[in-house]
């Protein structure tokens, strides 16, 4: 059995290749599974949820989680997405401004409070734990799961955006980890590619795996424009990874989410929107 055998977590397709500078087109896309008949009449909206983490900070969650919810929106979903803690924020009009809440929630069609988007909005551009001490606020589960019950609420699709890599402490026993499995939802690993990525994504995979969620795949974004052997460490990486490749995103002129989207693939996911019938 492989370490995330598909068998055992829920089941999940093989994904199709995606080369760098070749968008994913209806041409070369798998058939989305189509809702079953009765269902469709009845127009039960299927769920898709999950958790975007990262081989570290700065190499493209944001990014690939803002494409996520472009397709969603494309599909004429009601998608929201979440940053449950975000450390670096400054006022504007007497409001907590943060890039990564702003771009996901341009992304998204549902507009919900950011009280309830980021229910942790830390001034400091550090880490949380730190950010959070420097205001006397002590970030716990209680408030990110109250708030993400009322995002499941008032959407049919949520994407929850982790911070930095997958151990960012929130406090003395609460880390980005702890929250993922709390919110139990399947993990998404978006791999920076430079050098180093493959021992960061390898070890990700097993933290994530080890605390027994499911890995439903992996994005490699070309977060480094001079990296060398690109090619090569995504081979590299599609022989050791426990989960399908998603998409490679190549380095982009302009970083939007629609630009993004088209180099990922994500019709195989378990609760993903099916073409209906
Ligand atoms: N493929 C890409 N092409 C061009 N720019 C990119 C690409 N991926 C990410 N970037 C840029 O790199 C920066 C970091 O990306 P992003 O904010 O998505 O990272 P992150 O992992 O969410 O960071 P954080 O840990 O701060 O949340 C952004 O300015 C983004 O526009
Ligand atoms: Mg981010």
């Amino acid at each position: 059995m492989m370490l995330n055998d598909p068998e055992q977590t829920g089941g999940m397709p093989e994904q199709p290749e995606v080369g760098f500078a070749e968008p994913v087109t209806a041409a070369t896309a798998p058939a989305s599974p189509t809702v079953p008949a009765a269902l469709a009449a009845e127009g039960i909206p299927t769920r898709f949820a999950c958790f975007v983490t990262g081989t570290d900070t700065e190499i493209g969650k944001t990014l690939v989680s803002s494409a996520i919810l472009h397709k969603l929106v494309q599909q004429g979903v009601r998608a929201c997405g979440m940053k449950p803690i975000a450390a670096g924020a400054e006022e504007r009009d007497g409001v907590l401004h943060n890039e990564d809440a702003a771009m996901l929630r341009e992304a998204g069609n549902v507009n919900l409070p950011q009280h309830i988007t980021t229910p942790f909005m830390l001034r400091e551009p550090c880490a949380p734990h730190i950010a959070a001490s420097l205001e006397g606020v002590t970030i716990e589960p209680v408030a990110i799961m109250t708030a993400y019950a009322e995002i499941l609420g008032a959407s049919d699709a949520t994407v929850v955006e982790g911070v930095g890599g997958f151990c960012v402490p929130f406090s003395d026993d609460f880390d980005s980890a702890g929250l993922a499995v709390q919110l139990n939802l399947p993990v998404i690993l978006v791999v920076g590619m430079r050098l180093g990525c493959i021992s960061h994504a390898l070890l990700t995979a097993e933290a994530i795996i080890s605390r027994g969620l499911v890995l439903a795949g992996w994005v490699a974004n070309q977060v480094d424009p001079d990296m060398r052997f690109v090619d090569e460490n995504i081979a590299a990486l599609e022989q050791r990874m426990p989960a399908p490749l998603l998409g490679r995103v190549p380095r982009l002129d302009q970083a939007s989410a629609a630009q993004a989207a088209t180099f990922i693939e994500l019709a195989g996911l378990p609760g993903w929107p099916a073409t209906r019938a």
